[in-house]
């Protein structure tokens, strides 16, 4: 097993004459929450998009585990161990929360049962009551999406994320848009998921960062600034002026 089960390397894409990532490295250890933390278009979703496979990369490489993935469609990526949610919630608004869960656990299930009535797919039901609890969403099972407070679709949204069971997690600003409350109870959540799933998270709420972050990754203009622990990024004078606007 290597060390970092997610690495990226000198991974660029350009969009016109824009750099939107340029070069950027790092590796991501097991188990730990990293954040991806920069100002409005410093490439931040956009290396998510290229590490999950949405957007190909122009040069680089994406490595889960140590072995290359790079240019992989998302599907490919998902089978290595790779799941994202989204900066805007991509959920089936008409569907029921448990349809939505159990249409992303169906992967779970053995490609020779993939012809049986749904209702007979047991690992992926299973997985379905497991996500329900540990979401505190059993209640809203029936509901459909579109029925849920917004901090629930992004509750619910992460836990479609986690579905198939990913050794690593893409979050795009979970707490986006979320209340206070909200923003607290799902910043405890994250953290508990870690002991499962390694996670790679793009926040904006400074102070979940430094609570919930093992290690923090700076972007700015489409590089990385700064990477390193929540208090040697803040220490740092290039990021407090890039990012906090002060120096
Ligand atoms: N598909 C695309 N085509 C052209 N330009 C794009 C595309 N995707 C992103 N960009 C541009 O790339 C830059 C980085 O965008 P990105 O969405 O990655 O920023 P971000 O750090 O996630 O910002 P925010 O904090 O606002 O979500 C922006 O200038 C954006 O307009
Ligand atoms: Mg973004």
């Amino acid at each position: 097993m290597s060390a970092s089960v997610l690495e990226v390397r000198d991974l660029s894409v350009h969009f016109g004459g824009l750099r939107a990532v340029d070069n950027v490295s790092f590796a991501i250890a097991r188990h730990r929450i990293t954040t991806v933390i920069g100002p409005n278009g410093a490439g931040k979703s956009t290396l998510f998009n290229l590490i999950s496979g949405a957007v190909r990369p122009r040069a680089g490489q994406v490595l889960i585990d140590g072995v290359d993935h790079t240019g992989e469609p998302p599907h490919r990526l998902q089978a290595a161990g790779l799941a994202r949610s989204f900066q805007i919630t991509n959920l089936f608004f008409e569907l029921s929360v448990a349809e939505n869960l159990r249409l992303a656990a169906q992967i779970l299930e053995p490609m020779a049962m993939a012809w049986r009535p749904v209702a007979a797919s047991r690992t992926a039901l299973a997985r379905v009551d497991e996500l329900l609890e540990r979401f505190g969403l059993t209640d809203k099972a029936p509901y459909p999406v579109g029925k849920l407070s917004h901090g629930e679709q992004r509750r619910l949204e992460v836990a479609v994320a986690l579905a198939c069971k990913p050794k690593v997690l893409l979050l795009d600003e979970p707490t986006q848009g979320m209340s206070h409350g909200d923003t607290e109870d799902t910043a405890k959540l994250i953290k508990s998921l870690s002991s499962d799933v390694t996670i790679l998270l793009i926040e904006h709420d400074i102070g979940l960062v430094m609570s919930l972050s093992d290690h923090v990754i700076v972007m700015h203009q489409g590089q990385k600034l700064a990477e390193g622990t929540p208090a040697e990024v803040r220490g740092n004078p290039a990021v407090q002026t890039a990012y906090f606007g002060h120096a």
